[in-house]
């Protein structure tokens, strides 16, 4: 079968096109420009690059941003004070703190302490709650690029069976909320599968929508994939590559060149998941800016 290319990137470029020119409206009414603030800790080259592609997509749409750096032993103290300033600065009007941090730091308790209208990245648990009730809120900018792309296919989603594999509170857990509620897209039967599922294959053979987000380089095999299906791959693993500019390269999780075959949509690793991440993240921040304007 032939398959069609989820192009995240080329996407991710009309998206951002569309937003600039929602900025430059927002802008002309005599607003000031949406802005973004992004918090880093420690030295960890994956988070480094995740954030200066935020920072750098702000400037591209027309935000203000602000990158707030510390080193990696950073009391948690200090980082909860970060926040409460953040969340106190009438200048920002949405702000992540970018994860993993570092072992000493409870990421729980810096998640709750940033005030879920700057929550952009919708961790906080009274977005996540929202997102489990079908009331508005942010919603993590992982899923909801991935319910965009599945938008932009234009393929119906109501009543087809979506397989889910990974569970995590950045993207599993909220992509199986998306996909099951009643929204367009929406409407899936979900299936979520982690690392205790028993015959994982069978249940991803029967995924009209399969969504792999574990981590794991090129789990998802041909034999696991029905054909027809639409595959989307989350998956970002660094793998040394010595013949690669950087020494590595991105793998997904899916064996793209034995899967795509089959498919009738797929994403490509790097240029499809990831790019949607950002704009997603974009979209939160202009929203974030509009709302605010509603409380001044
Ligand atoms: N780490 C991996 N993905 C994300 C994300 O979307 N936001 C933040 N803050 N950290 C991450």
């Amino acid at each position: 079968m032939g398959h069609q290319i989820l192009d995240g990137k080329a996407l991710s470029r009309n998206i951002k096109d569309e937003i600039a020119a929602e900025v430059a409206e927002w802008v002309g009414q005599g607003h000031r420009p949406p802005h973004l603030a992004a918090v880093l800790v420690g030295q960890d080259g994956a988070s480094r690059t995740y954030v200066d592609h935020k920072v750098k997509s702000c400037a591209q749409v027309g935000f203000d941003s602000t990158l707030i750096e510390r080193e990696a032993d950073i009391t948690q103290d200090a980082l909860l004070d970060i926040v409460a300033s953040l969340n106190e600065n009438p200048e920002i009007d949405g702000f992540i703190v970018q994860l993993p941090l570092p072992d000493h730091i409870d990421d729980q308790a810096v998640i709750e302490a940033i005030s879920p209208r700057k929550d952009v990245d919708g961790f906080h648990p009274s977005n996540m709650g929202n997102l489990a009730l079908g009331l508005p809120g942010f919603v993590p900018a992982t899923p909801a690029g991935i319910m965009t792309m599945l938008e932009r296919t234009g393929v119906e989603t109501q009543g087809k069976h979506a397989v889910v594999i990974g569970r995590s509170s950045i993207v599993g857990t909220p992509m199986s909320l998306l996909l099951s509620r009643s929204d367009k897209p929406g409407n899936c039967t979900v299936t979520l599968c982690h690392s205790r599922t028993q015959d994982l294959a069978a249940h991803c053979r029967r995924a009209d929508i399969l969504v792999a987000a574990v981590g794991r380089p090129g789990m998802v095999t041909a034999d696991m994939v029905k054909e027809g299906a639409i595959v989307i791959d989350v998956g970002i693993t660094r793998v040394a590559d010595d013949t690669a500019k950087r020494g590595f390269r991105l793998k997904g999780d899916v064996d793209f060149t034995a899967v795509a075959d089959k498919c009738s949509w797929i994403t490509p690793v790097p240029g499809g998941v990831g790019p949607m991440t950002i704009v997603s993240l974009l979209r939160n921040t202009l929203t974030a800016a509009q709302r605010s304007e509603e409380f001044a």
